[in-house]
């Protein structure tokens, strides 16, 4: 008996961090099509052409390593702020997984010590 309930919490811990990863999949998107439904929405006026956050403090940076798709798409439906709503009745919810792809494809800049040297 004892070594059955063992073996069941044993299966249902292994089993969890699966089960979270689950949840925050992402569902599958084309990140070219985010990319155009990104220009197309104007996230860029706000976030910047490639996600970078902008300067002037309009929107934070979205790319590299985008927050969770959960987070994400939560913020697109029902903002925290300041940023607009995107309601499903105009951005689809195919569109907010390529828009996701988009950010998530977005790769990070070489650090500085990488770079290489000026030939001058
Ligand atoms: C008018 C400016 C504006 C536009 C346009 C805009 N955003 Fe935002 N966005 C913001 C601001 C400001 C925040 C900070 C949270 C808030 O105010 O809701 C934000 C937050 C976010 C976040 C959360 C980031 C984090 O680190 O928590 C995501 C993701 C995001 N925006 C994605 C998008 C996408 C995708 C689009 C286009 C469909 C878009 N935004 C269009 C202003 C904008």
């Amino acid at each position: 008996m004892r070594i059955k309930i063992l073996t069941i919490a044993f299966l249902l811990a292994a089993a969890m961090p699966a089960m979270a990863q689950e949840k925050d999949k992402a569902p599958a998107g084309s990140a070219e099509n985010g990319h155009t439904v990104y220009m197309k929405y104007m996230c860029y006026t706000c976030h910047g052409t490639v996600g970078q956050g902008a300067d002037r403090g309009t929107g934070p940076k979205l790319a590299p390593n985008p927050v969770s798709f959960a987070s994400f798409q939560a913020q697109l439906r029902t903002p925290r702020q300041d940023m607009p709503p995107y309601r499903k009745e105009f951005v689809s919810d195919q569109e907010v997984a390529d828009l996701y792809a988009y950010l998530a494809s977005i790769k990070p800049s070489p650090a500085a010590k990488e770079l290489p040297l000026p030939n001058f």
